[in-house]
């Protein structure tokens, strides 16, 4: 039998297939340290929980609109008015299972083969698979580490061509833990409005941030009406399992990825939906401490790595990632990646894992306990000792 060609063009998620390996180690009694997948180690906040039994117990177990309730919906635009400082409306959100079909359905819905998309690289792979996967061109901007891994706006400039349909930014960002700067989104927000681009905003991490602070491009002038902002619950509240997420964008678009959720997933799980107005609404407390926990474990994570000859570490400013450069110790990052993997027990991701310009570098996630994280860092140094013998 055969498949449509466009499967060769789908890329992946390098993550879960190391993840798949590192279980067949412990399947074999190896002891694994997992730094490979993106996702809080903490529980769902109990408060969270109860709302979503209480409303699969009210009967919040049918078919809903492909939008979201709207309830749940106006909770969402009025807690983006309140971070964002806009005036959005619930007919501008859509709810769907996590954030990631919001990239899916925004390419589908403004660009086509053909077209450009400028996209950050390093960046979640999931970018680039799908812009090829549809036919476009991925037009890469590199993040340099001396640049703090924020975009050049300067480079920036030059990749715009007549074709460029569709620009993703993503802050604070995966893989490298960069934060873009108030005058980074101000000079690509009028990039985009002088060039007539739309902006896919990955917020994500919005909330998991530390020193820096928070802010969106969707701030400046004729930005929001051009703008999908991607955000979700599965890093703030340790939700990543529960599958929900939401776009919001203009009232137009917002029906098309709509129409787009009723042709694929047709509606989010009713009761779970509930839970996001809990979320939302509720006490953000246990968010809070997690972050507070994040930042520490950060801190561990960098000094430790940059204790060890051969590996220099940047501090992050956000997310739960750290990008050390590893080109001193002679392997490439994939080599690297299973060295420490098979021989060290020690699971990362190679930084080519999230395109071409993160050779050179390894990807460690930190939502781990401070524990595991200097076992990870007392392998990773024996590993690095024992390459040069
Ligand atoms: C930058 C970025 N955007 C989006 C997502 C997807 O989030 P979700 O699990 O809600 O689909 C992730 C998950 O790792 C991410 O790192």
């Amino acid at each position: 039998m055969k498949y449509a060609e466009r499967m060769k063009r789908l890329g992946t998620e390098t993550a879960f297939e190391v993840l798949v390996r590192a279980r067949q180690l412990e399947a074999q009694g190896r002891d694994v340290v997992h730094l490979e997948i993106g996702e809080p180690d903490f529980d769902t906040p109990k408060n969270i929980c109860d709302a979503a039994v209480k409303a699969l117990r009210g009967g919040y177990t049918h078919y809903n609109p492909s939008a979201g309730y709207p309830e749940i919906r106006k909770i969402i635009s009025d807690e983006i008015n309140k971070t964002r400082g806009l005036k959005t409306n619930p007919e501008q959100v859509v709810i769907t299972p996590g954030a990631k079909p919001i990239m899916f359905f925004t390419i589908l819905a403004t660009v086509d083969k053909g077209d450009e998309v400028i996209y950050p690289n390093p960046g979640f792979p999931i970018y680039e698979s799908l812009i090829n996967f549809i036919g476009a061109k991925a037009v890469a901007v590199p993040l340099r580490e001396e640049n703090d891994f924020r975009m050049d706006v300067e480079e920036l400039k030059t990749l715009v061509t007549p074709k460029t349909k569709l620009m993703i930014i993503n802050s604070p960002q995966n893989p490298t833990g960069g934060v873009l700067t108030h005058e980074d989104l101000e000079e690509i927000s009028r990039i985009a409005v002088e060039n007539d681009i739309w902006i896919l905003s990955d917020e994500i991490y919005s909330r998991t941030i530390y020193e820096a602070k928070f802010e969106s491009v969707t701030q400046f002038p004729h930005v929001p009406e051009r703008t999908i902002i991607l955000d979700g619950m599965s890093k703030t509240y340790a939700m990543t399992g529960w599958r929900l997420g939401y776009g919001v964008m203009e009232e137009k678009l917002a029906a098309h990825i709509a129409r787009l959720q009723t042709n694929s997933n047709s509606c989010v799980s009713a009761f779970s939906q509930m839970a996001i107005g809990e979320a939302i609404t509720g006490p953000q407390d246990e968010s809070a401490k997690m972050v507070a926990e994040f930042k520490r474990r950060r801190d561990v994570i960098v000094e430790g790595l940059n204790k060890i000859e051969g590996i220099s570490c940047k501090k992050p400013l956000g997310a739960f990632y750290v990008f050390p450069n590893i080109t001193e110790l002679g392997l490439k990052s994939k080599k690297l990646e299973e060295y420490f993997l098979e021989n060290y027990g020690v699971a990362g991701l190679a930084g080519t894992s999230f395109g071409a310009y993160g050779e050179g570098y390894l990807r460690f996630s930190y939502a781990n306990s401070v524990e595991n994280i200097k076992k990870a860092l007392s392998r990773i140094e024996k590993g690095v000792a024992d390459l040069k013998k």
